[in-house]
C-alpha cells in the first residue's frame, strides 16, 4: 500500500473513533472560503481548513467540502467555479481521487442539496461565516469534543505526512541558503526575503507564516516582520525564521549568522552545540516540559560562560534570568499547521494539562512519543523590556549585555520526527545536508 493509501486509511479510522466517541454519525468538513476586507471586495489570502487538507492534498479549492460517514467512501465536493473572472485552479489527477467519491460542483449550495436530510445529523467542521453555508441545518458546528479527539491523534504523523514534511524542509532549506547568500552579499531585509521566496518559487501568500528576516538588533524582536528596504551601514548579524509548505504540510526553520568571526559567531556556535545536545535527549517517555527546562539550564550555562551573568546555571535559571534571555517556548508540534494543535491535550477526551506559570509560552506539555513531529528552537536575545525587571541586579554584567545588543540575538530551529528509543529524524538538518 502506498503511503497516501495508508494515510487516508488512518484518517478514516481516526474519524471513525472520534465520531463514535462523541456521538455523531457523520461529518462535513468544509474547506472554507476567503474573507474580504472591510468595505471592500478584495479577498484576503485564503487558508484552507487544516482538517480538510488532512484528508486530501488540496489546498487551493475554497468552497469545497468532504462528507464522511463511517463505513462509506468519503465524498469530496470539489468546487470549480464556472466563472470568466478567475482562472480555474488546476487539480491534477492524483492518487487521492481513487480513495474518494469525487463530485465536481460550481455552486456551493449543491453540497447541501446533494446531502439533503443527511445534513441534519452531521457535525460541521469549518468556518461558516458566509451564506449559504451559515444557514445549513447541520446538527452542530465545530463541537469541541470531536475537535479535541481529532486534534489529540493528529500529533502522531503518518508516513505520508512525514514524506511531505521532508519535502517542505527541503524547499525551505533551499530558500534559507539563498537568503544566507543575500545577507553575505550585503542585501537589505526585503531583498533577502525576496531572494528566499524566489529560490522556492513561492509568492508571499504561499509561505506558512510571515518570514522573520532580521538584521542586527532586529533579531531580538521575536516576530519581526517589517522588512527594511535599506541595508544598515554595518550588517553584523542575521536571523531568519522562515518556512515553506508542501502539499499542505509546513516547515518552520530558523538560522542565525554572524558576518565575522568573533564574539557573536562564538555565541551562535555555542547555541548550536547546545541545541544539538538537547536533540540527543529526545526520546519517547521524556516530557517535553523537561526538555524545555534542560534547554534553560544549557542557555543559563552559556550566559555564564560568555560572562553575561555571574553564577551557576542552576542559580541563573532559578532567579529567572534565563527566562529574560529565552522568553519563548522550546517548540511546538508541526504538521498541517506551523503551530499544530493538541500540545496541551492530555487525552482524546479533551482533558488538558494546565498552563505552566513559570513557562507561560510553552505550547507543548505532552510527553514525547514515537511518531510526533515538533520543533526545537532555543533562543537567546537582548530584550530590554524583559531585562527591566532585573535592572538592579548585580549578577548581570551590563557591559556584556551592551556588547550583544547590536547583534540582537540567536535562534536555531529544527523539526524533529520522534523515532523509537532516540532514533529520531532531524528533517531540517537532513534537508540542509542534502543541498550542501
Ligand atoms: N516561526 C514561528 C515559530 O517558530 O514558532
Ligand atoms: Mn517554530
Ligand atoms: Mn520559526
Amino acid at each position: 500500500m502506498s503511503h497516501y493509501a495508508q494515510h487516508i486509511q488512518t484518517v478514516r479510522e481516526r474519524f471513525d473513533a472520534a465520531l463514535s466517541a462523541t456521538g455523531f454519525s457523520s461529518v462535513l468538513v468544509y474547506a472554507g472560503q476567503p474573507r474580504v476586507a472591510f468595505l471592500d471586495d478584495n479577498p484576503a489570502p485564503y487558508k484552507v481548513n487544516p482538517l480538510f487538507k488532512y484528508w486530501i492534498p488540496v489546498t487551493q479549492s475554497p468552497k469545497s467540502a468532504i462528507f464522511y460517514r463511517p463505513g462509506e467512501k468519503p465524498v469530496v465536493y470539489l468546487f470549480q467555479a464556472r466563472d470568466f473572472w478567475h482562472a480555474a485552479v488546476d487539480v491534477p489527477e492524483e492518487e487521492w481521487q481513487q480513495h474518494v467519491e469525487l463530485k465536481i460542483i460550481d455552486d456551493v449550495q449543491a453540497i447541501a442539496n446533494d446531502l439533503g436530510e443527511q445534513l441534519k445529523d452531521c457535525a460541521f467542521i469549518g468556518e461558516n461565516f458566509a451564506q449559504p453555508v451559515a444557514d445549513w441545518p447541520v446538527a452542530t458546528v465545530n463541537p469541541a469534543p470531536l475537535l479535541d479527539h481529532l486534534h489529540y491523534h493528529r500529533a502522531y504523523k503518518t508516513a505520508w505526512e512525514v514524506d511531505n514534511l521532508r519535502q517542505a524542509n527541503l524547499l525551505a532549506a533551499r530558500g534559507h541558503l539563498a537568503a544566507r547568500e543575500a545577507f553575505f552579499a550585503g542585501a537589505d531585509e526585503l531583498r533577502i526575503h525576496q531572494a528566499y521566496l524566489s529560490a522556492m518559487n513561492f509568492r508571499e501568500s504561499e509561505v506558512p507564516y510571515n518570514s522573520i528576516v532580521a538584521l542586527n538588533e532586529h533579531s531580538a524582536i521575536l516576530h519581526y516582520d517589517i522588512y527594511q528596504t535599506q541595508a544598515p551601514s554595518e550588517s553584523r548579524s542575521f536571523l531568519i525564521d522562515a518556512g515553506a509548505t508542501y502539499r499542505g504540510y509546513c516547515a518552520d526553520i530558523t538560522r542565525t549568522y554572524a558576518r565575522q568571526a568573533g564574539f557573536f559567531a562564538d555565541l551562535v556556535e555555542a547555541m548550536d552545540s547546545a541545541q544539538q545536545e538537547l536533540l540527543s535527549e529526545i526520546k519517547p517517555g521524556v516530557s517535553y516540559y523537561d526538555l524545555h527546562v534542560s534547554q534553560h539550564l544549557k542557555t543559563a550555562q552559556i550566559l555564564a560562560d560568555f560572562g553575561f551573568i555571574n553564577g551557576s546555571a542552576e542559580a541563573i535559571y532559578e532567579k529567572g534570568y534565563s527566562s529574560a534571555f529565552f522568553p519563548h517556548g522550546l517548540g511546538h508540534f508541526i504538521g498541517l499547521q506551523v503551530h499544530d494543535v493538541g500540545g496541551f491535550l492530555r487525552s482524546d477526551n479533551g482533558d488538558s494539562y494546565p498552563r505552566d506559570e513559570r513557562h507561560p509560552f510553552l505550547r507543548l506539555l505532552r510527553p514525547v512519543e514515537e511518531g510526533q513531529v515538533f520543533t526545537i528552537e532555543p533562543g537567546l536575545y537582548v530584550v530590554d523590556q524583559l531585562l527591566e525587571a532585573h535592572a538592579d541586579s548585580k549578577d548581570i554584567n551590563w557591559d556584556k549585555v551592551d556588547q550583544l545588543r547590536p547583534y540582537g540575538g540567536v535562534r536555531i530551529e529544527d523539526s524533529i520526527v520522534v523515532g523509537g528509543d532516540g532514533n529520531n529524524e532531524n528533517l531540517t538538518r537532513d534537508a540542509f545536508s542534502k543541498l550542501d
